[in-house]
C-alpha cells in the first residue's frame, strides 16, 4: 500500500517552485491511512520508544513520545545534550527504528512501508546537517544534482531544476564552485538546495546553524522561513539557540531525559515555562547573553582546562550605585562587560549587568557583597580555550 501511495504523489509532481501537491490544503488522499484526515507535512508521534543496545547495557534515548507535528509549520526540538533530539528526528524518516510505538507521516505509519516505499518517503523528505555533508571533490551544480542522477531523472530535467534551486537558495553563479571555496553560509545553502531537489514535504534540519557565526544564522534561518513559506513545507529542526526558536519557530517540544518536558506554541512555552529543564534552556536567552556564548554556555566548570564565568547582577534600587572599579576587582581584576542595562529612577540605580570574570572561588552572596548588588548570581560557565 505505502509503495502505491507515494509513487502516485511523485508521479504528480508539480512544476519548479509550487508547494507539493499534498501540501495544499484539502486535496484528495490517494491511498489507505491509518488517519485519513493527516494533512500533508504532517507527522505523529504515538507512544514512541527507542532504546539503543549497547555493550555497556540498554540506553533508553526516547520513552512515550506522543505528539503531532502539524503540516506547514516550523516545529522546534529541543532540549540538552543526550535529550533524545536527534533520535526523534531521525524517526521521521526511518534513519532510525523506534523500538516501540508508531510515527506516522501524513497518517502512514511508516513501519508498514516496503523498501521502494522506503525510498520514496525519504525523497519526499529532505535532510540538512550541522556539517553540510557535502562532496568535496563534486562541484556545487554536481552536489545538487547528485540525487536527482540517483533517482534517474531524465538529463534534460536536471540543468533547469539545479539551475532553480540554485536561485532560490541565493548561489547563481556558483555552480562551478567547489566546497572548499565556500563559506560556511554558502555550504549550508547547497545543502538546502540539494535537501529540496525532489520537492518535499517535510524538511528536518539537525542543527544546521550549529556551525555559523551569527550573521550567517541569521541569513540561514531567513532562507529557511522563507522555504517554509513559498513551498508550504513542515519544516522541523533542532536547535541549542534558543533565539532560533523564538525567531522562526511556530511550535517548540522540550525533551528531557527522552520524555516529552513540555510543547507547544512558541510564545506559550517561552511567556511561561513550567518545566525546569525549559527554563534552564531559556536562561541564556534571558539573561541577554551573546549567541557564541550562549551556545558554549555549561551549568558546571569543565572538568579540565581554565574557564570563565558569567555573572549575573542585579541592582534593584535599594543599595548604592554599581562601581565598576569595585566589581572588577570583586571578580579577580579582569571582568569583561558583557550586557548591561542601569537606569536611574528616582535617584536610585536599578538595573543589571552581565559579566565574564575567570571563575572564582566567591559565593554568590560575597560577590553580592563586594559588588554592592542587591542579587549576585552565577549563570554558568564557557571554556575559556576558544
Ligand atoms: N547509535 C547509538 N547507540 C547507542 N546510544 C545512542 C546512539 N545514538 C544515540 N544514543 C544515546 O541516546 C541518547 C539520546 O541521543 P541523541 O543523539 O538523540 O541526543 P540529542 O538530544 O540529539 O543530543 P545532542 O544535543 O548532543 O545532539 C544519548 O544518551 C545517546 O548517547
Ligand atoms: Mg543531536
Amino acid at each position: 500500500m505505502g509503495t502505491l501511495t507515494f509513487l502516485r504523489r511523485r508521479e504528480a509532481a508539480p512544476g519548479p517552485l509550487e508547494p507539493p501537491p499534498s501540501a495544499r490544503a484539502g486535496g484528495p488522499h490517494d491511498g489507505p491511512r491509518d488517519s485519513p484526515g493527516a494533512a500533508a507535512g504532517s507527522v505523529s508521534f504515538r507512544q514512541v520508544g527507542k532504546v539503543y543496545r549497547t555493550p555497556a547495557g540498554d540506553v533508553h534515548a526516547l520513552r512515550e513520545i506522543d505528539i503531532d507535528i502539524p503540516a506547514g509549520g516550523v516545529f522546534g526540538i529541543i532540549g540538552r545534550s543526550g535529550a533524545g533530539k536527534s533520535s526523534l528526528l531521525r524517526t521521521i524518516n526511518r534513519l532510525e527504528t523506534p523500538s516501540s510505538g508508531r510515527v506516522l507521516v501524513d497518517g502512514t505509519d511508516l513501519a508498514t512501508l516496503d523498501a521502494a516505499a522506503l525510498v520514496a518517503l525519504r525523497r519526499r523528505i529532505g535532510m540538512i546537517f550541522q556539517h553540510f555533508n557535502l562532496l568535496s571533490a563534486k562541484t556545487v551544480w554536481d552536489n545538487v544534482a547528485l540525487p536527482l542522477k540517483v533517482a534517474g531523472v531524465p538529463r534534460a530535467q536536471i540543468g533547469p531544476r539545479v539551475e532553480e534551486l540554485l536561485g532560490l537558495v541565493g548561489l547563481e553563479g556558483k555552480q562551478r564552485a567547489y566546497p572548499g571555496q565556500l563559506s560556511g553560509g554558502q555550504k549550508q545553502r547547497v545543502g538546502i538546495a540539494r535537501a529540496l531537489v525532489h520537492r518535499p514535504e517535510i524538511l528536518l534540519c539537525d542543527e544546521a546553524t550549529s556551525a555559523l557565526d551569527p550573521e550567517t544564522t541569521q541569513s540561514i534561518l531567513a532562507l529557511l522561513r522563507d522555504i517554509n513559506r513559498r513551498l508550504g513545507l513542515t519544516v522541523v529542526l533542532i536547535t541549542h539557540e534558543m533565539r532560533v526558536i523564538r525567531d522562526i519557530c511556530d511550535r517548540v517540544l522540550v525533551l528531557e531525559g527522552g520524555r516529552i518536558a513540555e510543547h507547544g506554541l512558541v510564545w506559550e512555552v517561552f511567556g511561561n515555562p513550567r518545566h525546569a529543564a525549559t527554563r534552564a534552556l531559556l536562561q541564556p536567552l534571558q539573561a541577554g547573553l551573546p549567541d557564541d556564548l550562549a551556545r558554549r554556555l555549561l551549568a558546571a566548570p569543565p572538568a579540565h582546562g581554565a574557564c570563565e564565568q558569567l555573572v549575573e547582577l542585579h541592582y534593584s534600587g535599594a543599595g548604592a550605585a554599581p562601581e565598576l572599579a569595585g566589581i572588577a576587582a570583586a571578580l579577580g581584576g579582569q571582568a569583561r562587560l558583557l550586557h548591561a542595562g542601569v537606569d536611574r529612577i528616582q535617584g536610585h540605580s536599578q538595573g543589571r549587568m552581565l559579566l565574564a570574570a575567570p571563575a572564582g572561588g566567591l559565593s554568590a552572596e560575597a560577590l553580592a557583597g563586594a559588588t554592592r548588588s542587591q542579587h549576585a548570581k552565577v549563570i554558568g560557565y564557557v571554556p575559556a580555550d576558544h
